[in-house]
């Protein structure tokens, strides 16, 4: 079965094609490289020992992917990965977020139907909750609250996508609400060190642990948890990237929209987190508490009861896999 991943050389596309490969699947990428690298899908052959077929686009070329999809007839399904997630950045400059992410799903989306293409698994996220009212969440909480442009382009490409399976009865969409992505594949090759001044609490906690960056700010502690501090659902990146082949069984064989939270159902605060990478990494984390940050919720976490009752998913690494893995790469990596 040919699946077109696009975003593939990310952080969680990558791991995804890992395990679709492994699965025996035929992948094919698509990736603009906006933040993401080449030889990434080196680093997938070279884990898995097969090979990837890779295409340096952009998911708003419709031409481009008109392309694909006539190259490699036939293309039966599409993980939709590709899109920018800088919650900050997205703040500052909306229309690209917007231009990006929903553009690019439109294409995308279009094309399909012009090949008749009928099955997608989408990336979206626990932010499309908001600030959730009840815990764990459910997938039957309430969305559409979200606090900055880059959540409200998940909470649109939801809507989108559900509104052409409406139109197209024979279009099959399972929506992948993940909750906190970290830790990175056991080999080291792939994983997660953005460039710059992380935004968030994994990739800066090991530019800590490197000395690339001083301290690490701790985001309030007067928070209504455990220690004061933010808690949140943490999942391992190779987890996750499980759930999408059991999203696509689902995609198969299923039609209308499916929606699954993809998280633990356990919540670490910060300074657990801070705390179990010191002691599996034997390093020091030298950190303050500061203010809170703004668009912050104090609490996140799943429940994850729907995708093991209908996908036969659930996540199965711990918190100390998460941060023992996440340095291994980047100690093998820098
Ligand atoms: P990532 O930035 O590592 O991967 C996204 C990939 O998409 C990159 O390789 C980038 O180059 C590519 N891309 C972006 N716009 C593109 C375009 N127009 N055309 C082609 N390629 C394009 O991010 P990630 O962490 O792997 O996230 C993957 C998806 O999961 C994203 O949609 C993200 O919003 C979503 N998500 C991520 C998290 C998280 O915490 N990492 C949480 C929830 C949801
Ligand atoms: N935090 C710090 N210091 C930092 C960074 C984060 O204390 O330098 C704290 C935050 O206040 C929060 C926790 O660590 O309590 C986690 O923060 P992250 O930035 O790592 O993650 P978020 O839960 O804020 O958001 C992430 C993604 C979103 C996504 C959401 C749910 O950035 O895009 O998970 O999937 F929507």
């Amino acid at each position: 079965m040919k699946v077109l991943v696009t975003g593939g050389t990310g952080y969680i596309g990558s791991h995804t094609c890992v395990e679709l490969l492994n699965e025996g699947y035929d992948v094919i990428i698509i990736d603009n490289l906006v933040n993401s690298k080449k030889e990434v899908v080196d680093k997938i052959e070279t884990i898995t020992g097969k090979k990837v077929k890779f295409y340096e686009n952009d998911c708003c070329d419709k031409e481009a992917l008109r392309r694909i999809f006539k190259e490699n007839d036939h293309i039966d399904a599409v993980l939709h990965f590709a899109g920018l997630k800088a919650v900050g950045e997205s703040v500052q400059l909306p229309i690209k977020y917007y231009e990006n992410n929903l553009g690019s799903t439109l294409s995308l989306v279009s094309v399909m139907k012009e090949f008749n293409c009928n099955k997608i698994v989408f990336s979206s996220s626990a932010t499309v909750y908001g600030d959730p009212e009840e815990l764990p969440i459910t997938e039957l909480a309430t969305v559409g609250g979200t606090t900055n442009p880059y959540g409200t382009t998940k909470y649109f490409i939801e809507r989108i996508l559900k509104d052409v399976s409406i139109a197209n009865k024979d279009f099959s969409v399972v929506l992948l609400r993940y909750f906190n992505p970290i830790g990175a594949h056991e080999s080291g090759l792939i994983g997660e060190n953005p460039n710059g001044i992380p935004n968030n609490l994994m990739p800066y906690i090991i530019k800590v642990a490197t000395k690339e960056l001083p301290i690490l700010n701790v985001f309030g502690n007067d928070y209504d948890t455990k220690d004061g501090t933010g808690v949140r659902d943490y999942i391992h990146v190779v987890d996750l990237a499980k759930g999408h082949i059991k999203a696509l069984e689902k995609a198969n064989k299923t039609v209308g929209v499916n929606i699954y939270n993809l998280g633990t159902g356990c919540g670490y605060s910060v300074l657990e987190l801070i705390n179990t990478f010191e002691k599996v990494n034997n390093v020091k984390i030298n950190y303050k508490i500061v203010d809170r940050r703004p668009g912050d919720i104090a609490t996140c976490y799943a429940d994850p009861k729907k995708a093991y009752e209908e996908l036969g998913w659930k996540a199965e690494k711990y918190i100390e896999d998460m941060c023992k893995d996440a340095y291994n790469f980047v100690l093998k990596n820098q």
